[in-house]
């Protein structure tokens, strides 16, 4: 029987029925899905064993890390084999000189961000999941954050891999070096591919200067487009920026009503601002901006933390409101404003009743719009509306969350026929029985 095949690989304790486990829930609540089984490798031989006999079961598997995808992508769905790394958290020793490390995928965020800066680096990867969400779960939905602006996506930073393809067979790129042209870029590959292409058990990843000096500004902003001449003049003015979150007066208020975090002043739009630098005092930042009516500059750890605090707390505090419908989109820059504009017209056309708040990471384009108070059994008219708008501008209908199942449908929206077909071809190539994440990422086949 599969449980006691799986108990005898990874031990007693870590194979075991998921039924009512949080191992079914998605994060928002608002995928659930069951399984029979969830088991935890403890290493990348344990994952190959484990393939192995699922795949002799004929069972498909969802691999899962912190659980804290917002796609849907990493919950079992129709009953899959939850494969989960929690058992697979060892962060190396930070090597200084090539200022890398070596991680197992089950590390979260939090943890590896931590072993960098205990030796003076800094792992630049960064967002409100940090202390739960894993290594591997932020490769496989190649996660965003904060600090993209300056310091790019987690693709950038994954500088060596290993994954373990369905038919138990191990890619394995760990030796960390930053020029290996040989070949097609399978490591490339595995970024993004959201538990669909292989298992992800290792990486190495590269680490940057903790640049000493950090400055940060919260600004008050009339509009998006205010915002959006700030995030421009900044930009354009400072290459030390690392990160420019936009908020609306109701996000703001929203999490100082739950959590209690001040806000500094009462404003439409909000936009927080940080840049690092290595020169001490460096206060070009308040220089930009420090002229503006509103402006509140972070002159302790504290006051940063309780700035940062009102973004951080976004998502969780939307979802004091009931199941949002989330969507995570990239509009062109100029764009952003009339994009706000015209997804709250378009969400108040499919049910006034329901509200949109907006926020993200501005100098990315990269808008989150959540839409509570909807019925989401309806997200089908939610989500036309929305990515009908996304389309419009000549967007894409995912910035950094991934695709998952909530947008695998709309797919189309984003990439054409020939590279979904490519897609597929490669889907096929890799994992020919389909056991790897059937509910993720590519649309059902017609
Ligand atoms: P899971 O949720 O467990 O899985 C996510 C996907 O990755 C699934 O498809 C799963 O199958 C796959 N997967 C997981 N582990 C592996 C593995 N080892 N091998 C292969 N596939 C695997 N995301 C952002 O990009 N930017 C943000 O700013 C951001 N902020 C967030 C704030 C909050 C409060 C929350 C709750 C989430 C936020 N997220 C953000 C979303 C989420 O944290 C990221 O998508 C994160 O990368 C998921 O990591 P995880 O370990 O929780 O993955
Ligand atoms: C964020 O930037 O906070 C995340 O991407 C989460 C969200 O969209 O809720
Ligand atoms: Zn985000």
């Amino acid at each position: 029987m599969l449980l006691n095949e799986l108990r005898a690989i990874v031990g007693e304790a870590h194979a075991f029925d998921g039924h009512g486990t949080s191992h079914v829930v998605d994060w928002t609540g608002r995928f659930v899905g069951s399984t029979d089984v969830v088991v935890r490798p403890g290493s990348t031989d344990e994952v190959r064993e484990v393939l192995r006999i699922v795949r002799d079961h004929g069972r498909s598997i969802v691999p899962q890390g912190g659980n804290t995808g917002l796609v849907g992508g990493g919950v079992p769905l129709h009953g899959e084999v939850v494969l989960s790394t929690a058992r697979m958290t060892r962060v190396g020793v930070v090597d200084g000189t090539a200022r890398q490390v070596e991680v197992e995928a089950g590390a979260t965020l939090e943890a590896v961000q931590l072993a960098a800066a205990a030796v003076g680096l800094r792992y630049p990867v960064d967002f409100g999941s940090r202390g739960s969400a894993t290594i591997g779960g932020t490769i496989a939905t190649n996660a965003g954050g904060v600090n993209v602006l300056r310091h790019g996506s987690t693709r950038v930073h994954v500088v060596g891999l290993e994954a373990v393809l369905a038919d138990g067979s191990v890619l394995s790129t760990m030796a960390g070096l930053v020029k290996d042209n040989t070949g097609y870029d399978l490591r490339g590959l595995m970024c993004g591919s959201e538990g669909t292409l292989g298992v992800i058990t290792r990486a190495v990843l590269a680490l940057v200067p903790e640049h000493g000096h950090t400055e940060t500004v919260m600004v008050g902003c009339e509009s998006v487009d205010d915002a959006s001449d700030v995030v421009a003049a900044v930009c354009g003015a400072s290459d030390t920026v690392e990160a420019a979150e936009l908020m609306s007066r109701r996000g703001v208020r929203l999490v100082s009503d739950v959590t209690g975090a001040p806000v500094p002043f009462d404003s439409e739009w909000y936009l927080l601002i940080e840049s690092r630098s290595s020169v001490v005092g460096d206060d070009t930042l308040h220089r930009l901006v420090g002229s503006r009516a509103l402006v509140a500059v972070a002159d302790s750890s504290a006051r940063r933390a309780a700035l940062w605090r009102l973004r951080d707390e976004h998502t969780a505090c939307l979802s004091t409101l009931g199941v949002p419908l989330k969507y995570d989109v990239t509009v062109p820059l100029r764009s952003m404003s009339a994009f706000v504009g015209a997804v709250e017209r378009a969400v108040r056309l499919v049910d006034a009743t329901a509200e949109v708040v907006v926020f993200g990471h501005a100098a990315d384009g990269n808008l989150h719009v959540n839409v509570i108070g909807a019925d989401v059994d309806r997200h089908r008219v939610f989500d036309e509306a929305v990515l009908g708008e996304v389309a419009r501008c000549r967007g894409s209908i995912s910035a950094e969350h991934g695709i998952g199942t909530a947008k695998r449908e709309w797919l189309h929206l984003s990439r054409s026929a020939d590279e979904i077909a490519a897609m597929r071809a490669i889907k096929r190539a890799l994992d020919p029985t389909g056991i790897l994440n059937p509910n993720a990422l590519l649309p059902p086949s017609v």
